[in-house]
């Protein structure tokens, strides 16, 4: 006959599985055998600890936060997993300041402890581009130079920004004069001049960085089309192979032109206005027209060559699942032993062309199986049919984690 085990070390071992100290009512209900929940407990005298084969993936704009605000049961949802020791990652195509600092953001807003090994912005993948720490990139977007300034924090050290060349040369764009006062606050010397007269010892750019959504497309689409149609990315300087119907894109971006990265593909957010709002990619778009018009564009067989990154692209979600395996690794450890494979993650988010269409499209490389849940509190409107069929709609992110704790077998 099995010893039975008292009380005390049956809601110890409940804590163990960090479910809230049980009342014996709860417990009554876990220990139901005919659907023994996952977190069941047996009279064994050492019951194995529960793990959660599961796991979340939080968008942030318009599931956590419209805008600066809180969502009402924001807080709630997260401090709940974390009560469970379920773990989870934000996932934003946000960003435009350094993790740590976005981070200590959150946490004070949500009311939760959160830390830098369970977040991922739209330019956190950035950082390993170890490739470019030694040369001369550009960043562009977000406020002031706060992108530079997070791009020296990844390692880069000579960053440009719009705002420097139009300082140091105004005529560069005609139409921000008014800004200058503005970018005189935080621009900066250039590392060389513009000097078409002598490219060798021209400002060259290496590589340009959309880090966040622009604020004055006027001069950033201006200075991104210079750099793409010079020599080498010799600002000043213009390419003689554009325009080469000899030559692949007929010429353009063909001479050692800097590669151009963008860290977002957002069309509209949810930002605090009632209707969603243009974002980096409302920014993108406008240069590709702008692109298309100088060479001719796609029915002269010209296209802009770029790399964009962010949700839904897979190098986001490869980014992304590498940092929540090892942080539910470190959350879990103790158990590190009986550790299973994460089975599910539950990508919850407002925006059907980037979370959902991420998380449907995202073939996990460890079999884990990706698992969609559009929310109503952002982007997507309720009652409109989603361009991506989400794998459940829910009204909020508290809707979106019971229902999820539910599919699981969990005790809510
Ligand atoms: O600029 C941020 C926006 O594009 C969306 O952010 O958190 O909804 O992925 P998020
Ligand atoms: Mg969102």
């Amino acid at each position: 006959m099995a010893t039975k085990t008292p009380i005390t070390s049956i809601l110890r071992v409940a804590s163990r599985c960090r479910a809230p100290l049980l009342t014996p009512q709860s417990f009554l209900k876990c220990s139901n055998p005919q659907t023994p929940p996952r977190c069941c407990f047996h009279s064994a005298p050492t019951p194995p600890p529960c793990l959660p084969e599961f796991a979340f993936a939080f968008d942030i704009d318009g599931v956590l936060v419209r805008s600066s605000d809180p969502l009402p049961r924001a807080h709630k949802a997260l401090s709940y997993l974390q009560s469970q020791r379920i773990p989870f990652i934000l996932l934003t195509n946000g960003g435009g300041k350094h993790e740590s600092d976005r981070v200590d953001d959150l946490a004070k807003k949500l009311e939760v402890p959160l830390d830098t090994s369970m977040f991922v912005q739209s330019h956190t993948p950035f950082a390993d581009l170890d490739e470019y720490k030694n040369r001369t990139i550009m960043v562009v977007g977000g406020v002031e130079d706060m992108c530079r300034r997070v791009a020296e924090r990844y390692g880069f050290k000579t960053v440009v920004t719009p705002g420097d060349i139009l300082t140091a040369y105004p005529a560069v764009w005609p139409f921000s004069q008014q800004l200058l006062p503005y970018y005189e606050t935080f621009s900066r010397p250039l590392p060389a001049p513009i000097d078409p007269t002598s490219p060798s010892t021209s400002l060259k750019i290496d590589a340009v960085f959309v880090y966040n959504d622009p604020r004055d497309w006027g001069l950033d689409t201006q200075v991104i089309k210079d750099v793409l149609l010079s020599h080498q990315g010799i600002l000043g300087t213009l390419s003689e192979k554009n325009g080469n119907t000899a030559l692949p894109n007929k010429g353009y971006q063909q001479d050692g032109q800097p590669p151009l990265y963008f860290s977002n593909p957002d069309l509209l957010w949810a930002a605090k206005y009632h209707l969603p709002r243009l974002g980096q990619g409302g920014f993108r778009e406008a240069l590709e027209g702008v692109w298309a018009a100088l060479t001719g564009g796609e029915k002269n067989g010209v296209e802009l060559k770029k790399i964009v990154i962010g949700k839904p692209h897979r190098p986001t979600y490869e980014f992304a699942e590498k940092r929540l395996v090892a942080h539910r690794k470190r959350l879990l450890e103790q158990n590190d032993d009986k550790l299973r494979s994460l089975k599910r993650v539950y990508m919850v988010g407002d925006n059907p062309e980037s979370d959902i269409l991420g998380g449907n499209s995202y073939n996990s490389p460890h079999g884990t199986d990706w698992v969609s849940v559009l929310v109503r509190t952002g982007v997507h409107v309720a009652g409109t049919v989603p361009k991506h069929t989400p794998r459940m709609e829910v009204g909020d992110v508290w809707d979106a984690v019971s229902w999820a704790v539910g599919q699981e077998k969990w005790a809510l």
